[in-house]
């Protein structure tokens, strides 16, 4: 075999002129192509990071509404396990029942629960019509004068709406079956017990003023001071508060020893409700008309 020895190219002919040659050393192009690899990998490293993060990161489960009546100043909450889509309704408002049952077509719901903080006395719950339109069950606190319900909750129990957890809390004294809900350990539905810088009255259904100081300062302000407060009624606009801010700015509990309580609560000198001789028999009976 022969072997030719081909002469190195001319400069010229390859890299297009004798001065270029210095200036694009292949030496130096593997050190330039390296430290722009560097400077490459370094400004994207925040961003394929974030994205296996998000990738991983345990999507929020709970879907929490607060649905506002006018009328009579009611909250209701929609609270759904946004993964199952199913949903449970806590103290709906008849009026309301259009607005309720749109939402959850929206987003997709399914109506397990209607649950009620307490049987009211200013507005008639939508329970009965929601369980005709969605067939879903009707849940109220233990002890409530009812007996139309399907299923009653005791204090402490847990109700599970898929991975989003409802705990009872009993706080008698607005009414005597009251309950409050600590949902997900982080949200207090206080119902009528515990309002944004008040509380529901105590002068009618049972109602006990010493007791509702002993449900709210030794079981709703031993929460943790984050755990958010969102009330069944709020008259001033206001929305949300914490336990926190209730327990330090709360002009009924905060400074008060259980007599001054009561004894505020005993001269407020409010008027029945409106609706509430129509409120309360038809609440007995699910907001049976
Ligand atoms: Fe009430």
């Amino acid at each position: 075999m022969r072997i030719v020895k081909y002469p190195p190219p001319k400069r010229s002919t390859v890299y297009g002129g004798g001065n270029l040659w210095k200036t694009t050393a292949v030496e130096e192009i593997r050190v330039q192509a390296g430290n722009l690899a560097q400077d490459l990998l370094k400004s994207l490293n925040p961003i394929p990071y974030a994205v296996v993060e998000n990738w991983f990161a345990p999507k929020p489960a709970m879907l929490f509404r607060q649905l506002f009546d006018k009328e009579s100043s009611t909250y209701t909450y929609l609270i759904a396990d946004s993964q199952t889509k199913e949903a449970i309704l806590i103290d709906p408002v008849l009026e309301q029942v259009e607005r309720d049952i749109q939402i959850l077509r929206e987003l997709g719901l399914t109506l397990r629960y209607c649950l009620e903080t307490h049987i009211h006395a200013d507005h008639i719950t939508a329970t009965r019509q929601l369980k005709s339109l969605t067939g879903c069950l009707s849940i109220m606190p233990e002890n409530a004068q009812t007996t139309c319900a399907d299923s009653y909750i005791a204090d402490g129990k847990m109700l599970h709406i898929g991975n989003v957890q409802i705990q009872a809390i009993a706080t008698p004294g607005h009414t005597d079956s009251h309950m409050a809900y600590l949902v997900n350990n982080t949200h207090l539905l206080t119902g009528d017990a515990l309002f944004i810088r008040g509380c529901g009255r105590t002068d009618f259904q049972s109602g006990d003023a010493g007791l509702l100081y002993d449900a709210v300062t030794q079981k709703l302000f031993t929460l943790p001071d984050d755990t958010l407060v969102y009330p069944a009624h709020d008259y001033q606009g206001q929305t949300v508060s914490t336990i926190g801010e209730e327990k330090r700015w709360n002009p009924r509990f905060a400074g008060h020893s259980r007599s001054q309580f009561m004894e505020l609560m005993d001269n407020l000198n409010l008027p029945y409700p409106k609706k509430m001789s129509e409120a309360v028999p038809a609440n007995q009976h699910g907001g049976k008309v």
